[in-house]
């Protein structure tokens, strides 16, 4: 998406060769024209797959999801990684190890939200090691959900989570994708379009 390569070369700061800082309009401030235009690109690519839901993880995911939620017409439900106060029966849950903190948490969703009756659209604004997806994965599947697909803002093609999420056979779309960060520098890869796979999980 080229707005978005425009938006990370002249805003994203590589702060090591596996972290890129987008603080002034994904995860901290936040671009809603650009979150707009990401909705409106995500919806495309999934208008076809008769989505009732997407699931999302707080607290980053939860921008470009509720865009694309508009274009599709669809609600949004994000995974909580803190305990709620008022969220505490009748949910499901999955373990997510982060690398980059080196923790684990559990995430979790009310079983209100999500059923055996929806497809979802899993989302979220990076894709590194996969483990957040994952996650949402497992909760999707707990509550037999079918899944059409995962949609990432910015992927890290270096590391191990689009290999892991496709090789499972799920269709994740990325609107970037970044092949290193070296010396300072976004390298992009040339998105490729995964296959429209159609499953029945
Ligand atoms: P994984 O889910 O793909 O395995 O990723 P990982 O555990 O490594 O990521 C932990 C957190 O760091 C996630 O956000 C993820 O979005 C974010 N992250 C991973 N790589 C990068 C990166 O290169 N740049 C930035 N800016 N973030 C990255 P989080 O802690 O859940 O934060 P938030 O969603 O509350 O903002």
């Amino acid at each position: 998406m080229k707005l978005l390569i425009e938006k990370i070369n002249n805003e994203g700061i590589v702060l090591s060769s596996s972290v890129l800082k987008v603080d002034s309009f994904l995860n901290h401030q936040i671009d809603p024209q650009l979150m707009h235009e990401i909705g409106k690109e995500f919806a495309s690519r999934f208008e076809d797959c008769g989505i009732t839901k997407i699931l999302t993880i707080e607290s980053s995911g939860i921008a470009p999801a509720v865009m694309t939620g508009l274009q599709l017409n669809v609600p949004v439900v994000f995974a909580r990684k803190r305990k709620s106060l008022t969220l505490v029966n009748n949910l499901y849950t999955a373990s997510v190890y982060s690398f980059t903190k080196e923790e684990t948490s559990e995430i979790s969703v009310s079983n209100q939200y999500i059923s055996e009756n929806d497809k979802v659209l899993i989302m979220d604004d990076f894709l590194a090691n996969g483990q957040a997806a994952l996650g949402l994965v497992e909760i999707a599947e707990k509550a037999k959900a079918n899944i059409a697909g995962i949609g990432i803002v910015i992927e890290k093609g270096f590391q191990d989570g689009g290999s892991l999420l496709r090789e499972k056979g799920y269709r994740v779309e990325s609107l970037t994708t970044i092949s290193a960060l070296e010396n300072g520098t976004v390298s992009f890869e040339k998105n490729t379009f995964s296959k429209k796979v159609e499953l029945t999980r």
